[in-house]
């Protein structure tokens, strides 16, 4: 790596969250006085590390436009595509003028509005001598339950078992390539699983517990009972 490598954040924001059965896609919920991916946007910002964050947007989102940060200097609007993986790709391709093969992309879930300066920098001093990159996980501490409608088949090895989380920060071009190679493919459900596709093998970072996903209702709540306790 040379020292004019780049970082550089994607922001996928092109989902609805219908397990949330709000009014709204659950980025743009409120949540200590603020939308989620505001607090998300300016977590990343202020970690002061990244050239320009590309954020993917619905093209048909009437909230974005609204938000302050949406102007923000660093802050470039790519449009969403029909699933995450097409969203990430089209924020990618936002910045191909601007980046180079070698840079660093850190992908971030506009729904994971916990993220801290230290997670970003833990994750940015772990693998920047990597040769693929890789991505905060968490261990599993539940045993894990192989299952077929309700009928328990076996018990998985929980000491193999990771969850996935974001940021995933992979080089630029071997990241885009991924993504073009596995167009249309429904099991590239997060960056890595693109990447494992192409036979590389990314590796694992662990990240902290308080970096949840707004996913259901109760998110809300918890999400913001962390940031009360959070002080770094
Ligand atoms: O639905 P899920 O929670 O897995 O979405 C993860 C992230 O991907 C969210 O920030 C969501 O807005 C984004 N996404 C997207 N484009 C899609 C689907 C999801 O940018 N088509």
């Amino acid at each position: 790596m040379t020292d004019s490598t780049k970082f550089w954040a994607v922001v996928p924001a092109a989902g609805v969250g219908k397990r949330m059965n709000a009014d709204r896609p659950k980025q743009y919920l409120e949540l200590a006085d603020k939308a989620v991916i505001e607090h998300t946007l300016y977590r990343l910002l202020s970690a002061k590390v990244f050239e320009a964050v590309s954020v993917a947007i619905s093209i048909e989102d009437p909230y974005w436009p609204e938000l302050e940060v949406s102007k923000h200097p660093k802050v470039i609007t790519a449009a969403g595509g029909k699933e995450r993986a097409d969203s990430v790709l089209s924020a990618l391709k936002s910045i191909r003028a601007l980046a180079s093969d070698e840079d660093w992309v850190l992908v971030h879930d506009a729904a994971r509005p916990c993220i801290t300066a230290t997670d970003i920098q833990f994750l940015i001093d772990s693998l920047r001598n990597d040769e693929v990159g890789g991505i905060l996980a968490l261990s599993s501490h539940d045993t894990l339950k192989d299952v077929d409608g309700k009928n328990i088949l076996g018990t998985l090895d929980r000491s193999h078992i990771w969850r996935a989380l974001t940021p995933q920060m992979f080089r630029y071009g071997s990241l885009k390539h991924a993504l073009e190679s596995a167009e249309g493919n429904p099991a590239i459900t997060d960056e890595a699983s693109a990447l494992e596709l192409q036979g590389l093998q990314p590796k694992i970072v662990e990240g902290r517990p308080d970096n949840i996903k707004i996913t259901r209702p109760e998110d809300l709540a918890l999400a913001q009972f962390y940031m009360e306790q959070q002080h770094d």
